[in-house]
């Protein structure tokens, strides 16, 4: 016991949002001390045998860009674990990278994980951060860990509701009594919105663009609700039927277009659970309204489009791209919070 105490005096206890898109690292006492995207460039030799290249920002570089040998691979996809062996890799650099790489005392840590993988996914999360030197290992469902960030007041008997949307899934969850009591997951989320620009562009202008470029399109002039401007980009492609690199220009009407349905979905999603919900806790939705986080909260207008689609107030948090990893930090920092919301 005593010897827990004075290793953990050296330790730095970590948290870790394992996110489709984004996987983000917070270190007791230091805060955020990665943020990079979830991806790993791994080189195949002859036999099939895959070494790691590059884990995170590096590794997305690579991504489309990449030679014959080298891949650039996402483990975890549509908000679940695609590639285990890759998944044990990419935590492994990740908790090296909070430690600096340098030998570690004993950590403990938090993981968050989509909510409702299977216990064989959660096996395999909880036995890579073994692996990777995590003597004590606690996850979290995203919904909760998004709450706490977002300072919700989930130790009260009041429903509030969450909506999370990320790079693979949405989650709309509400949470009473630090309870997830009704979920909802879809999955779809800003990935979908990317791969439904790139086939927009594609059909409508015979334009070939990667999604690294349909991404940045949607985050410069992308939107969910008409606005009063309307914007203009400048997209370079490849010509589907000239064969040769052309530019074209993209207005954000058009790209509103494009997203319309992956965006209807998550209003569906939303609908649904409201639906669903309890009434008294549904009457507390109706004062409080909807909070929304993660990088697809950060579409413009999209809080506008909830409000004109459900007649609540719709927040978005403040942190919508930290608040998973602040509030699995939060949980590192209260015992009694861990063993209440941890399993
Ligand atoms: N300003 C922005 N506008 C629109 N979309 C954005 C913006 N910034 C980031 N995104 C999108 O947010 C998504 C990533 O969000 P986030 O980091 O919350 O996902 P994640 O937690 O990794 O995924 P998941 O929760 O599904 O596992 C990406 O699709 C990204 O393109
Ligand atoms: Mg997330």
């Amino acid at each position: 016991m005593i010897f827990d105490w004075f290793y953990r005096l050296f330790s730095h206890d970590l948290a870790i949002d394992l996110g489709t898109a984004n996987t983000l690292v917070y270190v007791k006492g230091k805060g955020i001390v990665a943020n990079e995207p979830s991806v790993v460039a791994v080189q195949r030799d002859s036999r099939g045998v895959r070494t790691v290249k590059a884990v995170g920002r590096a590794a997305k570089e690579m991504l489309g860009r990449t030679p014959g040998s080298i891949e650039a691979i996402r483990p975890l996809k549509d908000g679940v674990i695609a590639d285990f062996e890759l998944t044990e890799k990419m935590l492994k650099y990740f908790i090296a990278v909070a430690h600096n790489h340098r030998a570690i005392v004993r950590p403990r840590a938090v993981i968050c994980i989509p909510y409702g993988i299977t216990e064989v996914e959660k096996r395999a999360v909880r036995e890579s951060a073994e692996s990777a030197g995590c003597t004590s290992v606690h996850l979290i469902e995203e919904p909760m860990a998004a709450s706490i960030g977002a300072d919700l007041p989930i130790h009260e008997p009041s429903g509030n509701m969450i909506v999370d949307i990320g790079g693979g899934t949405t989650e709309v969850a509400v949470i009473s009594l630090l309870g997830i009591v009704f979920s909802k997951s879809v999955r779809i989320g800003g990935d979908k919105m990317d791969e439904a620009i790139v086939h927009y562009l594609k059909k409508r202008f015979n334009l070939l663009i990667g999604e690294r470029t349909a991404e940045q399109i949607k985050i410069v002039i992308g939107s969910a609700f008409p606005e009063e401007e309307i914007r203009t980009m400048q997209v370079k492609g490849r010509d589907l039927v000239a064969g040769i690199p052309k530019t074209i220009e993209v207005t954000s009407e058009e790209i509103r277009e494009a997203i319309q349905e992956p965006i209807n979905v998550i209003v569906e999603a939303i609908r649904y659970a409201l639906e669903k919900t309890p009434p008294e806790l549904a009457a507390d939705i109706v004062d409080k309204g909807i909070i929304l986080v993660g990088g697809g909260a950060m579409i413009r207008n999209l809080d506008i489009l909830l409000r004109e689609e459900t007649g609540l107030p719709i927040l978005v948090a403040e942190n919508p791209l930290t608040a998973v990893v602040l509030g699995s930090g939060r949980v590192l920092d209260n015992l009694k919070l861990l063993r209440e919301v941890t399993t």
